[in-house]
C-alpha cells in the first residue's frame, strides 16, 4: 500500500521511520523544502540492511508523486513555541494545510487521510471540506497521543507496567481535552480503586498540559516521538484492518449530541477508515465537559468560515 507522509519535519520523518520499520507500506515522504525529504528518506533506507525491514521510503518535492496514495498523513505546518496554545497556530497552519489539501484533491482524492497538523480538529475539518473526502475516510490524530500520555503518567504514579494501563481521552486536542478517569484501568482494575482523587486530578492536569510540557523542555518545537507512535497505531489499524477501538478526531453526526464537526471520540478503525463511533455512557458532568470542548472547536471553525 502506498502511504504518503506530507511534511518531512520531526513528526513526518519520525512517522515515516516508524511506518517502514514496521513494514506498513511503501512510503512517500513529501516536503516543499528541496533536499529535505530526499536526504531523510535516503538516510532511513541506509538503515534497512542493519534493521532488516522490507518497506521503502522515497523523498520528493513533487506533488505528482502523491498520486495513487491509499493513505495520507498530513503533518506539515509550524510547531508551537513556549507559551503558545495549539489555537495560536491556526492562521499560519490553515494556509499550509489548505495548499496540501489542493494537492490531495488533485492527486489522491480517494485516499484515507489522517491530519496531524495543529489545531488538529479544525484543520481536519478544513482538509475534509477542501479535498471533499467522505467523512468516514478522514480523521485527526490527538486522542491516542493524549491517552498515551495519561497512561504513562498513571503507570509512573503506580509503578506498574505501562502496557497494563488503558485510558481514554476525548474531546478536542486542546487545553480543554477530556481525560476520563472512570474509563482508565490497570489490567481491568479501575484507577479510582488504586489512586486518590487528588492523585487522579494531578495526572489529569498533567495530561492536559502534556504537549505544552514537552514544548517547554524543547523550547523550539513540539513533541514528535509519541505523536509519531500514535499516528503509526492509526495507520496500522487501517492497513491491517485491525478494527482497534481508538480515540481519534472523527466526524460526529449526532453521536454524543454533537453534529457536523470533528472532535475526539472513540472509533473503530479499519480498512475503510472510521467503521463506527462508539458512544460511551458518559455522566452528565463528563458530557458537559465534552460539549464545552466541542463548542470550542466549533467556534474556531466558524472563525475560519469553513462550512461543511
Ligand atoms: C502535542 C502536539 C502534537 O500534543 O499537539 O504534543
Amino acid at each position: 500500500m502506498k502511504i504518503a507522509v506530507i511534511g518531512a519535519g520531526f513528526v513526518g520523518s519520525t512517522t515515516a521511520q516508524r511506518l517502514i520499520e514496521r513494514n506498513l507500506g511503501e512510503v512517500v515522504l513529501y516536503d516543499i523544502v528541496e533536499g529535505l525529504p530526499q536526504g531523510k528518506a535516503l538516510d532511513m533506507m541506509e538503515s534497512a540492511p542493519i534493521l532488516g525491514f522490507e518497506s521503502r521510503v522515497v523523498g520528493t518535492n513533487d506533488p505528482k508523486d502523491l498520486s495513487g496514495s491509499a493513505l495520507v498523513v498530513v503533518t506539515s505546518g509550524i510547531a508551537r513555541q513556549p507559551g503558545m496554545s495549539r489555537d495560536d497556530l491556526l492562521e499560519r497552519n490553515a494556509g499550509i494545510v489548505a495548499s496540501v489539501a489542493d494537492h490531495l484533491r488533485e492527486q489522491a482524492p480517494q485516499a484515507i487521510v489522517i491530519v496531524v497538523t495543529n489545531p488538529v480538529d479544525i484543520l481536519t475539518h478544513l482538509t475534509a471540506v477542501k479535498v471533499g473526502t467522505p467523512k468516514e475516510r478522514i480523521l485527526g490524530m490527538g486522542g491516542i497521543l493524549d491517552s498515551s500520555r495519561f497512561r504513562h503518567f498513571i503507570a509512573m504514579e503506580l509503578g506498574v507496567a505501562q502496557a497494563d494501563v488503558d485510558a481514554m481521552v476525548l474531546g478536542g486536542h486542546g487545553d480543554d481535552m477530556l481525560p476520563l478517569p472512570r474509563f482508565a484501568t490497570v489490567n481491568g482494575v479501575s484507577i479510582e480503586a488504586l489512586l486518590s482523587q487528588e492523585q487522579i486530578e494531578k495526572l489529569v492536569a498533567r495530561t492536559r498540559d502534556g504537549g505544552a510540557e514537552i514544548v517547554r523542555h524543547l523550547k523550539k518545537g513540539s513533541a514528535y516521538y509519541a505523536p509519531a507512535a500514535a499516528i503509526t497505531q492509526m495507520v496500522e489499524s487501517i492497513v491491517r484492518d485491525q478494527r482497534r477501538l481508538l480515540p481519534c478526531s472523527a466526524w460526529c453526526s449526532g453521536q454524543y449530541g454533537i453534529t457536523g464537526q470533528f472532535v475526539g471520540v472513540p472509533v473503530i478503525l479499519g480498512r475503510e477508515g472510521v467503521e463506527k463511533i462508539v458512544e460511551l455512557p458518559l455522566s452528565a458532568a463528563e458530557m458537559k465537559e465534552l460539549h464545552t470542548s466541542s463548542a470550542h472547536v466549533a467556534s474556531k471553525i466558524a472563525q475560519l468560515q469553513i462550512a461543511g
